[in-house]
């Protein structure tokens, strides 16, 4: 089997940008970061590995089945073509991360088991989008934070309130579905309700904040954040 090297849009500038900013937050010699869903590589998990770089002794465990999310056709087409963790070991090497990265071949619900309390600075949860697995990776990688860490994820495009809440919770286990009425063309309504139901207004929603990106234009993120204190 071939490894993907066509391109894979999943993870915008904006997104990358909030992402380096929360890990600058908690990133310290011997940190230790977590990631569920890496996919090819290629987004939030290089910009991780271009973050944990400069740190000594930084560690970034990358939680992924490698098979696609269920309910992403895209995914599981490519999965069922290419060698898909091949393509993320050459991403990981090309990003200059061989030494950094641990891969864990595996379920979120697996490597939960197999990991202690307290261990991370930051996890951030990217896998599958529908409810019931998002609410799971929270309930299951929450404990994992240490006191002060982030825990943190990818595609919260916004909250399930108003005139957008039937649409949300008719559509809890579609990865996504059109984001008309919001600031986006695509909305994931498993981890929109899931971070609402877990954290309410304590989430913090970059979507909320316009971000100015450095040629002068602007845009949205869509990633949430949480300061774990226990
Ligand atoms: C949205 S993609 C991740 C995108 C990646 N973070 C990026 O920036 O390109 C979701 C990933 O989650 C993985 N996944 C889906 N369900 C999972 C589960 N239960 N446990 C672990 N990984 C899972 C899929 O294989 C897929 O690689």
């Amino acid at each position: 089997m071939n490894i993907y090297l066509d391109s894979y849009p999943s993870f915008g500038s904006d997104d990358c940008e909030a992402l380096r900013i929360l890990l600058r937050q908690v990133i310290r010699p011997s940190c230790r970061v977590l990631e569920i869903g890496s996919w090819l590589g290629t987004g939030s998990t290089r910009v991780i590995i271009e973050e944990l770089l400069v740190i000594p002794d930084a560690k970034l465990y990358c939680v992924d089945t490698w098979m696609g999310s269920p309910n992403v056709a895209r995914h599981l087409a490519i999965a069922e073509e290419y060698d898909v963790v091949a393509t993320f070991r050459h991403n990981v090497n090309i990003a200059g991360g061989s030494g950094i990265v641990r891969q864990l071949i595996m379920n979120s619900d697996d490597a939960a088991d197999i990991i202690g309390s307290d261990t991370f600075d930051l996890v951030f949860i990217d896998g599958d989008h529908s409810y019931e697995q998002t609410r799971n990776d929270i309930k299951i990688w929450r404990p994992k934070v240490r006191s002060g860490g982030i825990l943190c994820g990818h595609d919260c495009e916004c909250r399930p309130h108003g005139a957008l809440r039937e649409r949300i919770l008719s559509a809890v286990n579609s990865d996504s579905i059109t984001g008309v009425g919001t600031s986006f063309s695509a909305i994931h309504p498993g981890v929109i309700l899931a971070v609402d139901e877990a954290f309410g207004g304590s989430a913090h929603l970059w979507s909320e904040d316009v971000m100015q990106r450095s040629d002068g234009t602007t845009g949205r993120a869509t990633i949430w954040d949480v300061v774990i204190s226990k």
